[in-house]
């Protein structure tokens, strides 16, 4: 089994999409080697599902925007928990990374005067997000590929990365195994760069396909020595398919609601303005999702668990031009024609707010030549996450990631190495090849199912303990999987090893969660249900001695220019509550 395929880089990026991408770009452009590995085939990465579009201030619709008013939104609907130095760094940077993604081929929808068109997502104070169609996520993604391809970096996409190599607390590259061949490559690398999305796949909802975001970042950056922040801020997107029930979670993307959609009940009432009477549709997702999901509690969702949304009052042609993948989308899987009946849909799983805990400006990790990007990585949105402002992430700090991975390759002049570790590498995957009489498909979906019950939309104390409870007993059943490999099969052991890293990651979540004893954002509790002062900080899980830690830390202090900046703001807000009274 210990075959020993080896792949020497400066530079190893585990995940391939756009964070991942992005930041191979930037090693290779830096003059380094770079190898990407991802899980998923190249085109397909969940990047493709982020559908409606990216945030960047260039006011082309409403002039007032600038970077300001995208700082202020981000923070204020992160409740106070996102760091405000990569906030800031957002802000300011995405219209250029906006533009460059464009020139590489993205393609956005353009105005008359060829500037770029930009739509409302909910909780903007402006048309701020760019767009094509609702499919800005694989557009994005094309266009990285296009590049990845002109600069010719190799791209291994069905390789799944079971331990990254530290020693010494210096990170020096990590062993896969090939997901077709069961083949095993050590690949040593001076940086070593973790892209490898959030854990949303978890839960029995969820906008994720079946083997993306099952946190298996989370659990490598853990058993690396990282900390995981803020791991109870999961989002629930408002608008997930609820039919048919194989695809149920399947992303309506907020682009309907940015185009005039409406969500009514099954008594036809346009709820919304019970929750939020001044955006209605386009408050933030954290108040859409637990209207919908109040609604749908209280009894006046649909037979089938939802709620309607209904954009069938515009035009046929406005709909096909402006949300043309979610005409299809409903079209082929539920036979619905969204110009003339409205959707049903249902809160599902879908970001990871918290994650690996990073430097916020070169998103370095305490561990030395390891970097995280994107949703596996921690403190940009806080509490809540804006729609738009992933994909604006992805590209920024992907870019940054492989910027400062490259500075800290090029600094170095020796490289680590351990045949030791190589051999605990080996030993993991060996000793993962169980035999027994548990079912590692069905363990998977008792897993989702624990996190939607216990850890889902509403938590309180007693469910969030129980669900602990039989992830601990789900834990002891891992021995007992039975894994067969005949005839060059490898899905029962890369879903076992997924499994794990879904369990560890589920478990830290449920952690998080009953630590933060407050509701805030996306983390709603019903037995305390005030956001309090005092939890105005950050979670931090770490594992010691086979155990986990979880501390509380305060957040960094905003910098004067900001604070200022926010209470400029505040100050204009109650000027014009006055002048409205
Ligand atoms: O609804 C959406 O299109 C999702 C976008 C996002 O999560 O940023």
């Amino acid at each position: 089994m210990d075959n020993n395929l080896v792949d020497i880089n400066n530079i190893l990026v585990i995940g391939c999409g756009g964070a991942g991408l992005r930041a191979a770009i930037e090693a290779k452009l830096n003059g380094l080697q770079v190898t990407v590995l991802g899980k998923r085939n190249k085109n397909d990465a969940h990047t493709v599902l982020a559908a409606g579009g990216i945030n960047a201030a260039f006011g082309n619709v409403d002039p007032e925007d600038n970077w300001e008013y995208h700082f202020i939104d981000t923070f204020l609907e992160g409740y106070g928990l996102g760091d405000p130095e990569q906030i800031e760094i957002m802000a300011k940077e995405s219209p250029f990374y906006v533009k460059e993604i464009d020139q590489w081929g993205a393609n956005f929808k353009k105005l008359e005067n060829n500037k770029f068109d930009q739509r409302y997502f909910g909780a903007h104070k402006f048309r701020r997000t760019c767009y094509s169609g609702d499919f800005t996520g694989q557009s994005i993604l094309n266009a990285l590929l296009r590049k990845i391809k002109i600069l010719n970096i190799p791209i291994y996409d069905s390789e799944y990365v079971s331990d990254l190599f530290v020693k010494d607390n210096i990170c020096f590259g990590a062993m896969s195994l090939n997901i077709l061949t069961g083949e095993r490559t050590a690949h040593l690398a001076d940086a070593v760069i973790i892209c490898t999305g959030g854990h949303t796949r978890i839960w029995k909802n969820s906008s994720s396909r079946k083997n993306e975001n099952t946190g298996d970042g989370y659990h490598l950056g853990l058993k690396a020595g990282c900390e995981l922040s803020d791991m109870e801020m999961v989002q629930f997107h408002p608008t997930g398919m609820v039919l048919p029930k194989e695809l149920s979670g399947t992303l309506v993307t907020e682009a309907v609601r940015g185009e005039g959609g409406i969500l009514l009940n099954s008594q036809g009432q346009r709820f919304m303005s019970r929750y939020d009477s001044k955006r209605l549709e386009l408050s933030t997702r954290d108040r859409v999702a637990m209207a919908n999901y109040n609604e749908i509690i209280e009894g006046r969702g649909t037979e089938n668990g939802g709620v309607f949304l209904d954009i069938s009052h515009k035009s046929k042609d406005f709909i096909i031009e402006k949300i043309p993948k979610i005409y299809r989308q409903f079209i082929e899987y539920s036979l619905i024609d969204i110009s003339k009946n409205p959707m049903e849909v249902c809160p599902t799983a879908h970001y990871s707010m918290g994650g690996i805990r990073v430097n916020p400006s070169d998103h370095s990790t305490k561990i030395k030549g390891l970097f995280a990007a994107g949703e596996v990585a921690s403190g940009l949105h806080g509490a809540n996450r804006l729609g738009g402002n992933s994909l604006a992430e992805i590209l920024i700090f992907g870019s940054h990631a492989g910027r400062s991975a490259s500075k800290f390759s090029k600094s170095l002049s020796s490289q680590m190495r351990s045949n030791k570790i190589l051999s605990l590498a080996h030993e993991y995957l060996n000793s993962s090849i169980s035999k027994g009489d548990e079912n590692v498909y069905l363990l998977k979906s008792e897993l989702r199912d624990i996190m939607w019950k216990n850890c889902g939309v509403i938590r309180d104390e007693v469910n969030l303990n129980k669900g602990l409870e039989k992830l601990n007993h789900l834990e002891k059943l891992l021995p007992e999987i039975d894994i067969r490999l005949e005839n060059n099969n490898q899905n029962d052991l890369i879903n076992k090893l997924d499994l794990h890293s879904s369990l560890i990651t589920a478990k830290v979540t449920i952690l998080s969660a009953l630590e933060r004893k407050e509701s805030r954002g996306s983390h709603q509790r019903s037995d305390f249900k005030e956001t309090e002062d005092d939890y105005k900080l950050n979670i931090n899980a770490k594992i010691e001695d086979n155990k986990f830690l979880i501390k509380k830390s305060i957040p960094k202090q905003m910098k004067n220019e900001l604070i200022s900046l926010l209470e400029r703001y505040e100050r204009a807000e109650e000027v014009s509550h006055k002048l409205i009274e």
